[in-house]
Formats: structure tokens, C-alpha cells, sequence
């Protein structure tokens, strides 16, 4: 058994952020990850980070937009701790190293981007993320942070207490790609969860394979709730045939959406009057779709983006990727001609519910980044939101759970007395095949755990099994069957446009799935580079979250930020300025509310009509 004080699992933004701060807080750290962390999917960010840097701006307006950006269901003491503390960690990367993209005085450059009312989005080219992964992973080499990288963390070891608020986390079960050993790894102070977004669950995504919400499902399972989980970001600007992503930074630079019939639709029929192409994300996503469903789409599927009036100096200076993207993937040249672009998943505002500092209701258990909801995108988030949210809060969890001192935070989580229990009305019951089947809590004999090494030892065993049972099993279905099955349900039914039928659709869909993978089996027996076995258990993950996100959808009957109903076409303030949660239950997933905090440090927030 590998035993460490903080146990970072993932590698990417929040990941590598988080084990530099535990690091500098004094703690051994090790990050495990089932990528190399170069290869982490915050790679793939091309957009930039928004900081307010400049004379004229200001981290209350950063938050302002941010909050009017949620649809007002972000959390003030989220958003405004986001605000205050993104220039400072913008400028952290660049003593660090980072080669962000300068105008010719030498300042770093920002560029607009949806949804902001001051250019305050920071880029590396349109490679963000490249950059950005990069420079931090030099500072964990430079600080001699272990790395055990292509270990697939795949079970949490977690306590046994019937209330899942009293459970504690001790550490991770991992299986190791390259020997494919199945190994205990303590954690002497916390275990922080920075596994990224579920994007998997669909089929048109720009999100990489890899992003199955590993993390978030094996605490949804070991009892930590899920938060906010209907809201789904859908990008407006995807390539069509694979979903790979063209930057928001093309609009922020200049560039135009046109329909078929050369209409710059977003003025034209009125969507955004004010900003056009730069209203936020949901904004444009569904201004695309219509486009589409009213006859004005191109091949009845998608839009097109120009950006050759930028000309191409400034395209090879600020967008060159784009350039790439375009030709490699999509066979367009974008100095001659538009982009073909239409809505692909991409974010997923909601995940585990944390505090400001990161901490779940299971004590020792922390996540940051896409994988958690803190909240401070609520409804909808703002594109250059994510990288700063992955700085400031993995340095954040990574501090306490180094045990620095943080102060209280203001957002609570599990059940207080503000909390309200919940109903929706579903079509098969969701949740476990068998009740106590799910694999998070350490220990199914019925007594409770209280030894941290016996909680490891438990849970590894559990894992183990697990893994004989996967791959001693001979014949059955396999995971891929069952994966397209859920993605291609969960694209029809639980995507920008929402209704009833649909949403109970997915969720029978769901249950079919869910049934089908008791009889799974993995079809290569090999041990090493077992990339079936993996994403055979990665399924199990992806189902339990399709169930989240369409449970959520079916529940929130009104429209708020990226979550759209056809029979309830506006936001009701009264019944729901609240945050939607699930608890796992054991099996039996149950509903229930808390409410937004509109309360920041010197100012309430005053939910306003939302235009662009
Ligand atoms: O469009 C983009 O470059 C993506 C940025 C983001 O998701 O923040």
C-alpha cells in the first residue's frame, strides 16, 4: 500500500494546482492519474482565463457578470472568492513561466469574451490549456511531487457509517495501466477529487474520452450529493462531424455567425440585440438550433462561423490553432472560407457539492474544478470561467487539505436546516439494480469502519474482486454496446432543447442500460494496457451520472441559464432560486433542494432580467 498525506486524483488544472498548493503548505503530496498529466483534457481549453488585470475593470464586475452569466444560480461566496482571487493566480502563472499571448507594450493580452462587459479574458494563443498544463507541470517536477501516472483511480475508501455525513475518506484504490496491479493508497489528511466533467455521457462532445466523471461518481456513490447536475453547457461553436471545439475566441476576436441565407442571424432575428455573437453560451446555442429547426440551418444541421475578414496576420497571431482545427478536421481552409459550427456538449456546470475550500460533506474528501459545483457557474457558465475556477479553487483544496486555515466557509454542505426534500415523478425507478451493490463504501459486512488502514484494506479488497469478476468473465455485452446506447439517448433526449417525454425517455433508456451492465463482460483478458476493463468500469460511472443529469432536467420545471423546457418556458424566481441535489442513498437516489446565496461580502444580488 503507497501512503501519502494528500492524495490529488486527476492531473489536469485543478489537479496539478492543487498539489503545488498541499506542496507548499508542507504536505506529501502525490497526484495519481489515469492520463499522463500533459495528456489531461485541460489540454483541450483553447479560450483563455478571465481575470480582472487591467485599469478599468474590476474583480465586482468580473462577479456581476458571472452571476448575471448563472442565470442567477451561482453561489455570491463562490463567485465573488473566483473574482477576487483569479488575477492574483493569472499572475502566479505568469512568474511561473507561462507564455501567455502580449500586445507589442509587453502587457499580456485580453481579448472579449460571452458575456463579459470588459475584455478581460487572457489567452495563450487559442492553446490556453496546453499552456497552462505545461507551466504547472514544470512546478510540480521543479518541487519533486510524486506522479503515478496511468493509474486508473477506480474505487474511494470510505467509511461505513449508515449517515453518509459521518462517513470519512482515507483513500483511493487504483489500478495500475502498465501492470495491471490493483493497489491501496492511503491519505493522511484528505483525498482531493480533480477528475473533470462527465462529457462522455454524450455522443457529440468536445470532450476528450478520457472524461467519463470518474471522480464525481465515486463520491456521488460513497455518499457525497451531487449538485446542480440538468445544467449542461452546450458550446455553440463545435465541428460539426467530430465536436471538436472552436474557440469562443474567434467570436472575442471579431468573428460572425451566418445562416444559410447570409443572415448575421444573432442580430437579425433579435436573439442578442445588444452583443451579437458575444451573448453567452446558452444564449447563442439555442439561437443556432433554431436557426437549424426553422429551415435557415446549412444541410439542415449547422451554421457558419467567418473569421476571414480578420485577416491573416491577426489570425495567425491570435487563432492559428483554429486554423488547424478547421483544415485536420473539417477539410476547411478558414482563411478562404466560414467554419461549419453547430452546439456540442462541453462543460458540465454542476458535479460534487463543496465549500469554498473544497471540502464534501464526507470529512477528508475534497474535489475541485469541473468535477465539482461550488457553485459559482449555477445555470450557465461564462466561457473563461473554467481555467480560473480550476486555479483558484484546486489551490484552495489543496491548502486545506494541507491543513492551512482558510477561514469558515460560507457555503454549507450536506443536509442543515435549510435544506427541503424533494419529488419527481419517473417512469422505472432509478438508481441500483441491487441494492447494495455500489462500491464506494468500504465495507458491506454492516459494521462500521473506523480504522483508516482496515478502510483501505476494505476497499481494496472490494476492488479487486471487482476487477477478477470483470475479467474472469467470459461472455455477456460488451461496455461499447451499452456506451453508445446511453450517448445516443442522452444526445436526443437530455440535450439544449428540453421536454418531458424526452427527459422520461432517457431515463428509461438509463434503466435498460443499467440492467444490461449486470451482464458486462470485458472481451481482452490481458492484464496490462486493459483499456476495455477501464472503460467497462468507467460505464458504471457514466450511467449513474446520465441518471443525475436527466433526474435533474425532469425535476427543474422552468428555464434558467443552459436548462430549457418546452412547457415551461421561463424562470420562476419564487419556486426555484435553489440549487437541485441527489444523494446516491445507498441505491435509492433522492432528491432534495438548498437554497442560492445571493448574499456576497458587501452586496445582495438582485436576480434581473437576463439579456445580451
Ligand atoms: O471557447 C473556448 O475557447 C472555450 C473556453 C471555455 O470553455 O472557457
Amino acid at each position: 500500500m503507497y501512503e501519502h498525506d494528500v492524495i490529488v486524483v486527476g492531473a489536469g488544472g485543478a489537479g496539478l494546482r492543487a498539489a503545488i498548493a498541499a506542496h507548499e503548505e508542507g504536505a506529501d503530496v502525490a497526484l495519481v492519474s489515469k492520463l499522463h498529466p500533459v495528456r489531461s483534457h485541460t489540454g483541450a481549453a483553447e479560450g483563455g482565463i478571465n481575470a480582472a488585470l487591467r485599469q478599468g475593470d474590476s474583480w465586482e464586475d468580473h462577479a456581476y457578470d458571472t452571476m448575471k452569466g448563472s442565470d442567477y444560480l451561482g453561489d455570491a461566496p463562490a463567485i465573488e472568492t473566483l473574482c477576487q482571487d483569479s488575477p492574483e493566480e493569472t499572475i502566479q502563472l505568469e512568474h511561473w513561466g507561462m507564455a501567455f499571448s502580449r500586445e507589442d507594450d509587453g502587457r499580456v493580452s485580453q481579448r472579449p469574451f460571452g458575456g463579459l462587459s470588459f475584455p478581460r479574458t487572457t489567452y495563450a494563443g487559442a492553446e490556453t490549456g496546453h499552456h497552462l498544463l505545461h507551466t504547472m507541470y514544470q512546478q510540480v517536477v521543479k518541487r519533486g511531487i510524486q506522479v503515478y501516472d496511468e493509474w486508473y483511480v477506480s474505487r474511494l475508501a470510505v467509511t461505513n457509517h449508515d449517515d453518509p455525513e459521518a462517513r470519512e475518506c482515507h483513500g483511493v484504490i487504483a489500478y495500475d495501466i502498465k501492470s495491471g496491479e490493483v493497489e491501496g493508497f492511503a491519505a493522511r489528511n484528505g483525498v482531493i477529487l480533480t477528475t473533470g466533467g462527465p462529457g462522455q455521457v454524450y455522443d457529440h462532445t468536445t470532450n476528450a474520452v478520457a472524461n467519463t466523471g470518474d471522480g464525481a461518481a465515486m463520491a456521488y456513490r460513497a455518499g457525497v450529493p451531487l449538485e446542480d447536475m440538468e445544467f449542461i453547457q452546450f458550446h455553440p461553436t463545435t465541428l460539426p462531424s467530430t465536436g471538436v471545439l472552436i474557440s469562443e475566441g474567434v467570436r472575442g476576436e471579431g468573428g460572425i455567425l451566418y445562416n444559410k441565407d447570409g443572415e448575421r442571424f444573432m442580430f437579425e432575428h433579435g436573439y442578442a440585440n445588444n452583443v451579437g455573437e458575444l451573448a453567452s453560451r446558452d444564449v447563442v446555442a439555442r439561437a443556432e438550433l433554431t436557426e437549424v429547426n426553422e429551415g435557415r440551418g446549412i444541410e439542415d444541421e449547422y451554421v457558419h462561423l467567418d473569421m476571414r475578414h480578420l485577416g491573416e496576420e491577426r489570425i495567425i497571431d491570435r487563432l492559428e490553432n483554429i486554423l488547424h482545427l478547421a483544415e485536420d478536421f473539417e477539410g476547411v481552409d478558414a482563411l478562404e472560407e466560414p467554419m461549419p459550427v453547430k452546439p456540442g456538449q462541453h462543460y458540465a456546470m454542476g458535479g460534487v457539492e463543496t465549500d469554498e475550500n473544497g471540502e464534501t460533506c464526507i470529512s477528508g474528501l475534497y474535489a475541485a474544478g469541473e468535477c465539482a459545483c461550488v457553485s459559482v457557474h449555477g445555470a450557465n457558465r461564462l466561457g473563461g470561467n473554467a481555467l480560473p475556477e480550476l486555479i483558484v479553487f484546486g489551490a484552495r483544496a489543496g491548502r486545506h487539505a494541507a491543513g492551512a486555515d482558510l477561514g469558515a466557509a460560507k457555503i454549507t454542505t450536506g443536509k442543515t436546516d435549510d435544506t427541503e426534500p424533494g419529488e419527481v415523478e419517473t417512469p422505472v425507478e432509478p438508481g441500483a439494480v441491487e441494492i447494495g451493490d455500489e462500491d464506494a463504501v468500504a465495507d458491506g459486512s454492516g459494521a462500521t469502519l473506523v480504522d483508516p488502514t482496515r478502510t483501505v484494506e476494505s476497499a481494496l479488497e472490494a476492488e479487486r474482486a471487482r476487477v477478477e469478476h470483470l475479467l474472469e468473465k467470459d461472455e455477456g455485452i460488451q461496455q461499447a454496446e451499452l456506451r453508445a446506447k446511453l450517448q445516443q439517448s442522452m444526445t436526443q433526449n437530455v440535450n439544449v432543447f428540453r421536454n418531458e417525454e424526452g427527459l422520461k425517455q432517457a431515463l428509461r433508456d438509463i434503466r435498460d442500460v443499467r440492467e444490461e451492465y449486470q451482464d458486462v463482460y470485458v472481451n481482452d483478458p490481458s492484464r496490462t494496457y486493459n483499456t476495455d476493463l477501464i472503460q467497462t468500469i468507467e460505464m458504471r460511472n457514466l450511467i449513474d451520472l446520465a441518471e443525475a443529469i436527466t433526474l435533474g432536467a425532469l425535476a427543474r420545471d422552468e428555464f434558467r441559464g443552459a436548462h430549457w423546457r418546452q412547457a415551461h418556458q421561463e424562470r420562476k424566481d419564487e419556486q426555484w432560486l435553489k440549487h437541485t441535489l441527489l444523494s446516491w442513498n445507498d441505491g435509492t437516489p433522492e432528491l432534495w433542494f438548498k437554497p442560492v446565496i445571493l448574499e456576497g461580502a458587501e452586496k445582495e444580488y438582485e436576480p434581473k432580467i437576463r439579456s445580451y
